[in-house]
């Protein structure tokens, strides 16, 4: 297998941001980040085969281009009906079609439909707050919604997050994961929000904030609201100073991420007839406090039995698995406990060309939480961990938070410590 590797030079991983533009983990002003960023410094993760690949979901899927959140009920939901469009591109301005993006929001009196939202404003029968949407071959969007309400929130005295839409994106990576807000311009309250000023760079906080759009404006029926969505581009397309864009600054996907979320969790990666060893894991998320994290998401990436990976950027010559997509999404329950069933994925190549050990890679999102924590599950007992690239660059003490453990009963036990002693191992990727 390894003679038929394509050159290492044709991997070429993903840009990293400039620093300022993405939010670090600890901002004391935004309370929830306190006990739930990481203290250690995170392990710079090369990209490889597990980083340039990732979950695509397409019209074969079934989802659609175009939403209408507006349309999902008996009646019209109540408030100003608004359109939301734009594009989403990588850095170098190139369109990225049939990139998935999820949207969930408040109503139009700053509500959500969420059973923890205890905000004393009426619910609308008449609104979900939730869509998802393909890009087109142009990498445009568009969604028929009501403009959120302001809430407030229990961060600080008289907190209220300035209204926003909440987006998720897939792009064509797993390294170009991407969950952010969009807000609206002139907003007073962008000024005092912690989680919109959790970001240093004055820019990138400002192209979060969407334009006014007459072009998008509909004529006695809507007003159009464009915001541009920028997943970082590949490292082979060099930029010059001042040139090409900068990928959006990442947002907290915030406590009410199951609205617009759920839809595409999946515990059982493999239906029957997947080839390979059958493995069930199941952990607990811990904060800095010990305390479980009750309302944060997991999402898994890995490769079938074979070591190949679902994605047109893996070009091995192992077989794929039909039925088998190597994407898992599981949230936490209320005691901070996730489970998913899988198969043990083979080895795919390295940053450095070199077979890895079997892993499976993982995002985690959660309130606190300004960007995803990326992490890497591997097996006990397997060999390879031993001579693993990525491993290897852990801390040797630090090495066994990122191995599952073996239950008696077959099953695997993985707990991730966001902060403190015992704390996970997290890549900056
Ligand atoms: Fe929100």
């Amino acid at each position: 297998m390894s003679g038929m590797q394509p050159p290492l030079q044709t991997l070429a991983g993903y840009r990293r941001p400039r620093a300022g533009t993405q939010p670090e983990y600890l901002h004391p002003p935004y309370k929830s980040s306190v006990k739930r960023a990481p203290a250690q410094p995170l392990v710079l993760l090369p990209h490889g085969l597990s980083e340039v690949t990732g979950p695509s979901f397409g019209l074969e899927s079934g989802e659609a281009v175009g939403c209408d959140l507006t349309r999902q009920h008996a009646s019209p939901p109540l408030g100003e009906r608004i359109v939301v469009g734009g594009r989403v591109l990588d850095e170098d301005g190139r369109p990225l079609r049939r990139a998935l993006l999820e949207v969930w929001q408040a109503n139009a009196a700053g509500r959500y439909r969420h059973e923890i939202d205890q905000h004393d404003a009426p619910l609308d029968p008449n609104f979900t707050g939730f869509g998802r949407i393909l890009t087109d071959d142009e990498g445009c969007y568009r969604v028929l919604t009501v403009r959120p309400g302001a809430y407030p929130w229990a961060n600080h005295h008289n907190a209220w997050r300035p209204a926003h839409i909440h987006f998720s994106v897939f792009g064509p990576a797993f390294a170009t994961r991407l969950v952010t807000q969009m807000y609206f311009p002139g907003d007073p309250l962008l000024a005092a929000d912690p989680i919109f000023n959790c970001t240093a760079d004055a820019a990138a906080r400002g192209r979060l904030v969407s334009s006014f759009d007459w072009d998008a404006t509909v004529p006695g029926f809507a007003l159009g609201y464009r915001f541009d969505v920028v997943l970082a581009g590949r490292d082979a397309t060099p930029l010059e100073p001042g040139h090409g864009l900068e990928a959006t600054t990442s947002q907290t996907v915030g406590p009410f991420f199951s609205i617009g979320m759920d839809g595409l969790k999946l515990a059982d990666l493999a239906p029957p007839g997947v080839g390979g060893e059958r493995v069930s894991v199941g952990g607990r998320i811990l904060d800095g406090d010990g305390q479980p994290v009750p309302d944060s998401l997991l999402e898994l990436w890995q490769a079938n039995a074979h070591g190949r990976y679902a994605h047109p950027a893996d070009t091995q010559e192992a077989p794929l698995e039909p039925g088998f997509h190597g994407y898992g999404r599981v949230a936490t329950d209320a005691d901070g406990r996730f489970r998913f069933s899988t198969i043990k994925p083979g080895p795919v190549p390295g940053p450095t060309g070199a077979p890895q050990a079997p892993h499976i890679a993982v995002s985690l999102f959660a309130r606190g939480l300004m960007k995803r924590l990326v992490t890497r599950l591997y097996f006990p007992g397997d060999p390879r961990n031993g001579s693993d690239h990525v491993l290897g660059l852990v801390p040797r003490e630090r090495r066994a938070t990122l191995v599952a453990a073996a239950l008696e009963d077959g099953s695997l036990e993985w707990n991730v410590v966001l902060q403190g002693t015992g704390e996970t191992v997290f890549f900056d990727c």
